[in-house]
């Protein structure tokens, strides 16, 4: 499983590719708003940061078919690198069709069933992102819509990624990495959760003192 960054804060990005361990970015229209920066201009410091699949959505207010695909072609003109991201509707999956026909990659985001993964993929998207954190939120195993998606595309023979979204712990990244979801996308927060152990932090404080007690450096 590979790792995109869930943000669209500058300096968290910079961080996780120092880190060495994202190849992509993904954002949305709230993620954009926290920064309250100009769209465009940042994404293209994204995209001057990593070299992989950037993420930017269609605007929130933008729903009809038409709108989305007049948009989505400006956002794949600003970098190579990107992906058009499209909410999960009627309109949303006219506009996929349209869209990947001409080459723009688009990962169609807010799936909260294994079906919504299925009609997306079958309507040319490049990646779904189907929502854990949110399922959990109200109770629903969200582990169990990545495991589906998982085994209806093998049995499908399609190839479109799966893009674990909304990851709010550890615990759902080990979890979807076993359930084989292709990439998991997460805050830095939680990228930063991922290098921790207390059994680490101990073992580093005893090489330290058993090293000086001898050498004195
Ligand atoms: C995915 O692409 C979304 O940007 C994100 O994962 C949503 O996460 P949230 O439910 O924590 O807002």
């Amino acid at each position: 499983m590979k790792f995109f960054l869930d943000t669209a804060k500058v300096e968290d990005i910079k961080k996780a590719n120092d880190m060495g361990v994202i190849c992509g970015v993904t954002t949305n229209p709230s993620l954009i708003a926290k920064e309250g920066r100009d769209f465009n201009e940042v994404i293209a410091e994204i995209a001057s940061i990593v070299d992989g699949p950037i993420s930017g959505e269609v605007k929130a207010t933008t729903q009809d078919a038409e709108g989305m695909i007049a948009e989505g072609r400006e956002i794949a003109a600003i970098h190579p690198n990107m992906v058009v991201k499209i909410p999960m509707t009627v309109e949303g999956l006219k506009a996929t069709k349209v869209l990947s026909s001409e080459g723009i990659k688009i990962n169609v985001t807010l799936i909260f069933t294994a079906n919504q993964a299925l009609l997306a993929a079958r309507a040319g998207a490049a990646y779904v992102s189907p929502f854990l954190g949110r399922l959990d939120d109200i109770s629903v195993a969200g582990i169990n819509l990545v495991k589906d998606i998982v085994q209806i595309f093998k049995a499908g023979d399609i190839h479109t990624e799966i893009i674990a979204a909304s990851i709010r712990n550890p615990i759902h990244v080990t979890d979807c990495a076993m359930a084989g979801a292709d990439i998991a996308t997460v805050p830095y927060s939680v990228l930063e959760a991922m290098t921790k152990h207390p059994l680490t932090d101990a073992g580093i404080e005893k090489f330290v003192k058993d090293y000086q007690a001898v050498f004195h450096d």
